[in-house]
């Protein structure tokens, strides 16, 4: 019989007192709806904690004999990763589910709903992107485990959301007074629909820059109007660069038409040049959710303004602070 000392388990019971307050425990994370500027504040501050953790001693073992298992039906590099990641580096191990969903029994015809009874059964928390607005709410309708959404369709990207704003934090030094200019696909962006929702909770205003087919859904536009939001929407990204504090860039979601003339339509709209980059704010930031297809070019990666490794990076450290949370550890 070996020797060493065991490592003791982690307490639950020890919690810090602040996750009663984060109230995160044991929950869901489906929509940003579950998030007000209280709870973001702790959250943020947990992610940066966990920056400093890592950059201190590069791991822990907060969440030390605790299962993630990570159930992908959409391709995925920095969401699945920096899941796993985050919670390899917090002690914790993952079942991935994420590189050929077409290998698991789902290609047997197993529905989400047996799928998901049957992970829960291995697993402290799942995190599921599928291709269905509201399957996140249908898995975590049928498992006794928190289920985090990781993408459900054209549907929400919570977790995005929440790294997005905290990045904005960390660049920029606070939210409220900034002026946000969201560009290229906010019909069928997910990240686009979440962080805009958390935005009506800061005192910001708000530029939405598509072509006329992919503007912004009229749901979430009453929201922010309803918010008393200063909005304004325009087709052409030269209306709001001088005065942008952010520049949110996105991808025209391709998956997402049925009409593929119509995407050939409008792919290849908009594109950040290192010439446009000229006319902004020196203290502006620009950000991408990524993967990027050609939005931004490649010579704007090296202007100090360019965030998105940055907000990749990021994603870890709030990923972190959220399984911690839904954990009990938060
Ligand atoms: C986004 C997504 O999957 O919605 N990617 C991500 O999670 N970082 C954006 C996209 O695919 O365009």
């Amino acid at each position: 019989m070996s020797t060493k000392p065991i490592t003791p388990l982690v307490d639950v019971e020890a919690a810090d007192p602040l996750s009663a307050a984060n109230g995160f425990a044991g929950q869901d994370i489906l929509s940003v709806s579950q998030f007000n500027r209280d709870n973001m504040t702790s959250i943020f501050r947990k992610s940066h904690e966990m920056r400093e953790l890592i950059e201190r001693q590069g791991s822990s073992d907060l969440l030390l004999g605790k299962i993630l298992t990570c159930l992908f039906y959409e391709p995925s590099t920095r969401t699945s990763a920096s899941f796993i990641a985050a919670m390899e580096r917090l002690g914790g191990s993952v079942i991935p589910i994420t590189q050929g969903v077409q290998f698991s029994s789902v290609s047997k015809g197993e529905t989400l709903a047996d799928t998901i009874r049957t992970l829960e059964q291995y697993s402290d928390v799942i995190v599921l992107r599928h291709p269905d607005v509201g399957s996140a709410k249908v898995a975590a309708d049928y498992s006794n485990v928190p289920v985090i959404n990781a993408g459900d369709g054209a549907g929400e990207h919570p977790t995005q959301a929440l790294l997005d704003l905290f990045t904005i934090q960390e660049e920029l030094g606070a939210i409220d007074g900034l002026k946000i200019a969201m560009v290229g696909d906010l019909r069928y962006g997910r990240t686009v629909h979440s962080l805009t929702k958390l935005l009506t909770q800061y005192d910001v205003s708000l530029r939405f820059v598509s072509p006329e087919i992919l503007r912004l859904p009229l749901v979430i536009m009453n929201e922010v109007k309803d918010a008393g939001l200063n909005v304004r929407e325009t087709h052409d990204v030269a209306d709001v660069i001088e005065n942008a504090d952010v520049l949110y860039v996105t991808r025209v979601q391709k998956e997402r038409f049925s009409d593929l003339s119509q995407y050939e339509e409008v792919k290849g709209h908009y594109e950040i040049t290192t010439e446009l980059m000229e006319r902004a704010k020196a203290k502006m930031v620009v950000m991408h959710p990524l993967p990027r297809v050609g939005e931004i070019h490649y010579n704007v990666d090296s202007d100090p303004r360019a965030a998105y490794f940055r907000q990749v990076k990021n994603g870890m450290y709030v990923r972190m602070a959220l399984l911690a949370a839904v954990l009990g550890k938060g």
